[in-house]
């Protein structure tokens, strides 16, 4: 049984699913759920599962990123997993931490990648005039938002789309992805997750 640590910095939609996959003949079962920030709403919402949580806060280590990562890992390994998900965590990570984690950490991200890499992926994609989004799982490299792939999903973007419209239907569709990656992630299998329309 593979351990999985999840670790977020928000609501913590992403984890809910994740966390709710974990069952059964699931090959993995979640020991860990860690955000940057205290008043995570993610972090409840683990609890209430049942799922262990903490939290180390960035805000003190302002300027100096290798000693958030420190602490970091330090609480990660008391957790021993051999997945980490990224489910909305938003600190950037350096290429020391990412290394540590190499080929066991899975991200993802609202946008198609290659394309919107960073933020306001959905605005982005609507002034681009695009007809399609989604969203990507990939394994986490030192490189932001890229690294081998092993999933995605694709909604039609729809007349009349705002960027709160659209960022829902993407949402959809990374709660049936992002479970989906996971399982086949955490049975050894690296073949890509296809998800096409969806949400649609
Ligand atoms: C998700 O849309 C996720 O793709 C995005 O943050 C949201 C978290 O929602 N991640 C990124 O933008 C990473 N660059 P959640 O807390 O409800 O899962």
């Amino acid at each position: 049984m593979k351990r999985v640590a999840i670790l977020l910095s928000g609501g913590g939609s992403n984890m809910v699913k994740l966390v709710e996959s974990m069952t059964g003949d699931h090959p993995a079962r979640p020991v860990l759920v860690l955000s940057n920030d205290p008043a995570a709403g993610g972090l409840s919402r683990a609890a209430e599962r049942g799922v262990p949580t903490a939290a180390v806060d960035h805000r003190p280590f302002r300027g100096d990123r290798t000693a958030f990562e420190e602490v970091l890992h330090a609480r990660l390994l008391e957790a021993a997993p051999d997945i980490l998900c990224l489910a909305g965590f938003m600190r950037i990570l350096t290429a020391g931490f990412i290394d540590r984690w190499q080929g066991r950490m899975l991200n993802i991200h609202p946008s198609l990648l290659p394309k919107y890499r960073g933020l306001h992926t959905h605005a982005r994609a609507l002034a681009a005039g695009e007809t399609e989004a989604g969203c990507t799982v990939h394994e986490v490299t030192a490189d932001l938002d890229d690294g081998p792939l092993r999933g995605q999903a694709r909604v039609p973007v729809l007349p009349g789309d705002t960027a709160e419209v659209l960022a829902a239907r993407v949402l959809a569709a990374e709660h049936l992805l992002y479970p989906a990656v996971l399982r086949r992630f955490a049975a050894g299998d690296l073949t890509p997750v296809r998800l096409d329309s969806a949400a649609g």
